[in-house]
């Protein structure tokens, strides 16, 4: 399988179930790369770019969550990231639904890049606030 997105331990909040979500966002990104590669159809890459959307919704959820749990002090502009994420692959959904853009590597680079810079910027520094409220 091609993999667009390598999972590597500078990933890591050391939050279990976060982790756990982040890689699981990172298998939907790659499945749908290699569904890219071997040049499947646009219902096949329809499916995967909504079980991308879908699980993204769930991990800030999630996030959002444990922000409210313990009081985290950066979540307004955590959240707004999320919301500007959101609305962005929510666009290109609707331009892909549309006919309006093709699943093109472009595309595929601005996802990863979107998951990546959110995991290493935004993410990584709730990590050390919610371990220090004994979040495991
Ligand atoms: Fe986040
Ligand atoms: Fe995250």
């Amino acid at each position: 399988m091609a993999s667009l997105f390598v999972w590597n331990d500078s990933y890591s909040t050391g939050i279990r179930e976060i982790d756990a979500q982040h890689k699981k966002l990172v298998d939907i990104l790659n499945a749908l790369y290699d569904a890219m590669s071997k040049g499947q159809g646009n219902q096949a890459l329809g499916k995967l770019l909504d079980e991308l959307i879908k699980y993204t919704v769930v991990h800030f959820a999630t996030e959002e969550r444990l922000f409210k749990l313990h009081g985290y002090p950066d979540t307004l502009a955590h959240k707004r990231e999320h919301d500007e994420l959101a609305s962005k692959v929510l666009q290109l959904q609707k331009d892909f639904a549309a006919g309006k853009v093709s699943l093109s590597m472009q595309v595929a680079s601005f996802l990863k890049n979107w998951l990546t810079n959110h995991i290493l910027g935004a993410d990584k520094k709730y990590a050390p606030f919610l371990s220090s409220k004994g979040v495991k």
